[in-house]
């Protein structure tokens, strides 16, 4: 892969790797709790060729499916497997389970790909009436069992998202359209127990790049109407909603959303000054994202924005079980404002104190996506494990970590040893057996 060195998003461990592993009986350090009976699923682009390094962008190509599958103590197989096929839209964006369905998404594409529990593609599955691709990022609501999503899709819905509800059971129950001034790049959505929040920010499509053949026409508009709408989650037409301006900045990832009690929306995410404005290969080098809290006032339409940490903050995740509530943890990947492309540390942020515990992982160690998986019957918000996917330069390889979420700068609890490197991708999940 070393013709691939030029491009900044296909150099080292952002290379796409070249075979399809199975691999049993993975090698450990440490013990994997017994209880930890699922599978750790990590989603990311691995294109299988590339046309022109000048114009590639990290993320378009095909999605692949990293898997490693846990159980009685034991790391059984590690699998990776191509999840679809570029011209479908390849979802390579994120993976979920919700209804005992494995799906791979895709943000703008097609709609998600079914896998089964060894990752083979089983077919697309639209739960039974999506009015598009699924979006990259459904949210749970742990209190009802939905999943709450903003779907949208190029080329066919250049003017309108769609806020979308999946039942428990996983079906689609409300798919309400709502219309954009222009086809804006929309990668997540807020959550509260009251309000869906839809981030109409200054990414939007360039028709004129799309005409042109553009790979991925999209980029930074300035003197864009920032703004975000507050879709009453009882909304059933686009009148209800609220939209409310923003500053101009950019945010892939809330870390969470809820009502406070005084009636405002607050919305903690990874906010970017800027976005693909001169980076037009990935999002790293425009600016850094810092994690920031937005607090809306319903009746006013206001929003106020505050940084709560200046530091690189990027692939925030809480537990599950507090999606949507006011909460206390969130767990962040972080990163070197100065340097560097990826993420480094491993960060646990006390959102009631304001204090933050790192974790480095040492030179030549880059990590992604903290996921937190909660300990069955635990009642302290932190009780379970933080699984890490850490890329070890020297050895040319990745390990899955296993950490205590209660001392996540203590031992390790478990390293388990892949028999070859997960590519920097996107968004995983941990899948427990049903
Ligand atoms: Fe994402």
């Amino acid at each position: 892969m070393t013709t691939y060195d030029a491009s900044p998003y296909l150099a080292g461990n952002f290379a796409p790797v070249a075979e399809e592993v199975t691999a049993i009986d993975l090698p450990v350090t440490g013990s994997i709790p017994p209880e930890l009976s699922g599978r750790f699923l990590r989603n990311g682009p691995n294109p299988r060729s590339v046309d022109d390094l000048a114009t590639h962008h990290w993320f378009f190509g095909e999605g692949m499916v990293h898997g490693i599958r846990l159980g009685d103590g034991k790391a059984r197989w590690y699998r990776n497997r191509y999840s679809g096929t570029v011209d479908a839209g390849g979802p390579n964006t994120s993976i979920i389970g919700h209804a005992g369905k494995t799906l791979a998404i895709v943000e703008a594409g097609a709609k998600p790909m079914e896998l089964d529990d060894e990752l083979n593609i089983v077919g697309r599955s639209d739960l039974g009436g999506l009015p598009s691709g699924f979006t990259a990022h459904p949210k749970l609501d742990p209190v009802t069992g939905e999943l709450h999503a903003v779907c949208y899709h190029w080329p066919d819905q250049v003017d309108k998202v769609h806020y979308v509800v999946v039942s428990p059971e996983g079906v689609v129950t409300k798919s309400v359209p709502i219309t954009t001034p222009t086809m804006p790049m929309i990668h997540d959505m807020g959550l509260t127990q009251t309000y869906g929040a839809v981030f109409d920010l200054p990414v939007a499509v360039d028709f004129e790049m799309a005409m042109g053949g553009s790979p991925f026409p999209l980029r930074w508009f300035h003197d864009y109407n920032a703004r975000i709408g507050l879709v009453p989650r009882a909304a059933t037409t686009e009148d209800e909603v609220i939209w409310c301006e923003i500053d101009p900045c950019f945010a892939y990832h809330p870390m969470n959303s809820y009502d406070a009690d005084d009636g405002t929306v607050v919305i903690d995410i990874c906010e970017y000054d800027s976005m693909f404005d001169r980076d037009r290969n990935g999002p790293f080098r425009d600016s850094k994202p810092r994690l920031a809290r937005w607090t809306i006032d319903p009746t006013t339409a206001k929003v106020q924005r505050e940084t709560l940490d200046d530091a690189v903050h990027e692939f925030p995740r809480v537990n599950d079980a507090v999606n949507t509530l006011p909460y206390r943890y969130g767990y962040t990947a972080g990163g070197n404002p100065e340097t560097a492309d990826w993420f480094f540390t491993t960060v646990k942020r006390d959102m009631t104190t304001g204090s933050t515990e790192t974790r480095t992982w040492g030179t030549g160690v880059e990590v992604g996506e903290p996921i937190f998986v909660a300990r069955e019957g635990a009642t302290a918000e932190d009780d379970g494990w933080i699984m890490v996917l850490l890329y070890d330069a020297a050895r040319d390889t990745s390990d899955l970590v296993i950490l205590d979420a209660t001392d996540i700068t203590g031992d390790r609890v478990a390293t388990i040893e892949l028999p070859q490197r997960v590519p920097h991708g996107f968004h995983g999940n941990w899948v427990a057996d049903r």
